[in-house]
This record gives structure tokens, sequence and C-alpha cells, in this order.
């Protein structure tokens, strides 16, 4: 297919791309994290680059490189706060939102200002945790022009956890994960993914290389600008 093949056919657009884990501090030492690597949100940042896209990439904490390039802007933040904040200021120019990011749900409700000693907490200590925005919630809700793309991991009742969170974040796509399943996932350099949309039936992909959901997933994206053209 000629048109696939087309360098340019994201040419004009911006994606705003979420990668990596946020990290939220515990004391100025020790913080909660997650294992993301950061490996599909560049997968996806790769595809929108090589079609032509500019790309801001808003990355947490990663184990991968991102490239430069001239369409590229990153910005690194730490917590689930702050991604929320620089993704927010960068929504309204951009065309699509594909939150590729392992987000922290939760955050310690106090952060200590001083390293917590062993010995006040004897033999157990309890970190009261609240719960942090929903980034895809939130500018999901706010959507005028854009389309907004999230992930799903699970675990469990794939389809019907997915299509929960399809409806909740107003989304137009979730890309639903089985992280059960061995290849696919954190860290392993496969995915087998299961495309959900409002009104359709899921759409269940092979078992692929991270790059190449990436390059799928930029090109629902160009076909449906090329329909709506
Ligand atoms: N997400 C987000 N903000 C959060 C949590 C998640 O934007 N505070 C996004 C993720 O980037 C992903 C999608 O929401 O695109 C689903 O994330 P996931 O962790 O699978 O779902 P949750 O809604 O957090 O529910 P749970 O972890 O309980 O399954
Ligand atoms: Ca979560």
């Amino acid at each position: 297919d000629k048109w696939f093949a087309n360098q340019n056919r994201l040419a004009g657009k911006t994606i705003l791309v979420t990668a990596g884990g946020t990290r939220e501090a515990i004391d100025p030492v020790r913080f909660i994290g997650n294992r993301s690597s950061g490996k599909m949100g560049l997968a996806v940042v790769q595809a929108a680059l090589a079609a032509g896209a500019k790309v801001i990439a808003v990355i947490g904490q990663v184990q991968v490189e991102f490239p430069n390039h001239p369409n590229l802007m990153v910005k690194k933040v730490t917590t689930t706060a702050e991604m929320l904040a620089t993704t927010a200021a960068s929504f309204e120019k951009a065309d699509a939102l594909v939150m590729a990011a392992a987000v922290a749900d939760f955050r310690p409700a106090v952060v200590a200002d001083q390293k917590i000693k062993k010995q006040i907490s004897q033999d157990e200590l309890t970190i009261s945790l609240v719960k942090n925005p929903d980034i895809l919630a939130t500018l999901g809700a706010k959507k005028n022009h854009q389309i907004v793309m999230g992930f799903a991991a699970e675990t469990n009742d794939l389809l019907q956890n997915a299509q929960v969170k399809l409806a909740k974040k107003h989304a137009d796509y979730i890309v639903a994960n089985d992280v059960s399943q061995v290849g696919s996932g954190f860290g392993v350099a496969t995915d087998q993914v299961t495309i959900l949309q409002p009104n359709r039936a899921p759409e269940k992909w092979p078992l692929l290389s991270k790059q190449e959901v990436g390059e799928r997933l930029i090109n629902i994206l160009a076909k449906r600008w090329q329909q709506s053209k």
C-alpha cells in the first residue's frame, strides 16, 4: 500500500505522546515507581516522526533513549501532577494524544521533608496514599478536535476492564494489553494487543514487536484523518 509508505502522510499534524513511568516521592531519597520502560511510547514517537508528524513527548522515568529529531520536543517530568500539567499545556495544539505512560495511581499523602529513619517506625511502617488525577480521563473530557488514545494493562478480564476505561476516560481508542501473558507488556519487546473503540467490535492483533504496534497505532490515526478529509 503506497499511501502507508508515504513519509509525509502526517505532515502538519502534532502528536502528543506520554511515555515511561511517573514517580512519587516518599521522602528526599525514596519514591514509589513502576516498571515501565518507555519502549511503547518510544515506538509511537518513532512511527509518528517517520510519518512526518511533529511530536511532543512528555516522558517520566524511561530506560530507553529518545532520539534527537528536529520534529521532536521532549519534556521530562517526574510526578503524575507534573505529567498532567505538562501534557495539558500542549493538549490544545495537539491533533492526537497517545497516553502510553504508566502513571502512578497514588502518591504519598505527605512527603517527609527529611529522610524517614527506620527507628521511628519500629517493625512496621505505614505510608498513606492518596489518589492521583487521571490524566487521560481529565484530557479526554476536554477534547474538542483531538483523537485520544489510551492503553489498558490488565492481568484478568481484559476486554471488560478495557471497555470500562474506554468509556470512563472518553477515549477514542484503548489499546488493551494482557500483561499476564508471556511476551506481552512491561519490559518485553513484543505485545499482543486488542484495539477497542466505541460502538465497534474489539480488534485482536497478532503478537507484534512494539515497533510494529507503534506503526499500526499511527496508521489508525493517519487513516482516520485521511477519511475525514
Ligand atoms: N492513566 C492516566 N492517569 C492515571 C492513570 C492512568 O492517564 N492516573 C492512563 C494510562 O496512561 C493509560 C490508561 O489511563 O493510558 C489506563 O491505565 P491503567 O493503569 O491500565 O488504568 P487505570 O485507570 O489506572 O486503572 P487500574 O490501574 O486500576 O487498572
Ligand atoms: Ca493504573
